[in-house]
């Protein structure tokens, strides 16, 4: 029976610093996995083949680097996006968005006192506008995530729900397929191994996806056979 597998990418310089998004090439513990990588594979797979399939993204390119297969890289594949917050620790995103979210707040009941200072005084007027338009950047309804995290969308980004659609034909590729390693992110991992457990979409966003482990599906009449390794780097 064909299998499908799945990993994230190694650690990248981001999960170091603990930055979500952005294209940062991996650490030196990321490098190390993609270099364990071939042999892991090769222990499932014997002489069996594979494709290999990475995103647009420099991590999980370069995880794949050593894997001695054939490859392709999807767009689709690419990490979800956080859009404003990308590059940002989710700490840096909380404090902005309260900032934000007080900033408007007193900026609406001071309205009347700063429209009259713009006019009294064209450079505060003018500063305001920038702070203001700075703050209105960042998603004020950031800190409710949770309550909805698979529609939560993010300012000029992703919700898990756009991922869902954006991956449809990853998804009906990947049932045509023989065997693939997919070398992925966090959040696209999430939604491709729910779908092929069947888990409700609200669960997708808490699925629990480590760096540095390889999970081989293998699709049965009902379900799936799953088998995990972490591999220690
Ligand atoms: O932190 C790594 C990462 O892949 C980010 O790039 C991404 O925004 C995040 O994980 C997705 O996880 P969550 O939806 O739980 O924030």
């Amino acid at each position: 029976p064909r299998s499908i597998f799945f990993t994230r990418h190694g650690e990248s310089m981001f999960n170091l610093m603990s930055k979500i998004g952005g294209d940062s090439e991996l650490s030196p513990r990321g490098r190390q996995y993609a270099h364990e990588l071939p042999k892991v594979i090769q222990n499932y797979l014997g002489d069996q083949k594979l494709t290999v399939w990475t995103s647009t993204m420099r991590r999980t390119i370069q995880t794949a680097e050593s894997l001695p297969y054939p490859k392709l890289q999807w767009k689709a594949l690419d990490e979800l996006d956080a859009g404003v917050c990308d590059g940002m620790t989710y700490e840096e995103i909380e404090v902005l968005t309260t900032a934000a979210a007080a900033f408007l707040f007193w900026y609406i009941e001071n309205n009347y006192c700063s429209l009259l200072r713009t006019i009294i005084c064209p450079f505060i007027g003018l500063s305001l506008y920038a702070v203001f338009a700075y703050a209105a950047e960042y998603p004020e309804d950031y800190a409710n995530r949770d309550d909805d995290k698979f529609n939560y969308r993010y300012r000029g980004g992703e919700s898990y729900r756009d991922v869902v659609f954006r991956l449809e034909p990853v998804i009906m590729e990947l049932e045509r397929q023989q065997n693939i390693l997919i070398v992925g992110h966090q959040a696209i991992l999430r939604c491709i191994y729910g779908y092929f457990l069947n888990l409700p979409q609200d669960d997708l966003p808490y699925i629990k996806i480590p760096l540095h482990t390889v999970i081989k599906l293998t699709p049965k009449a009902y379900g799936c056979d799953e088998v995990r390794y972490k591999v220690d780097v």
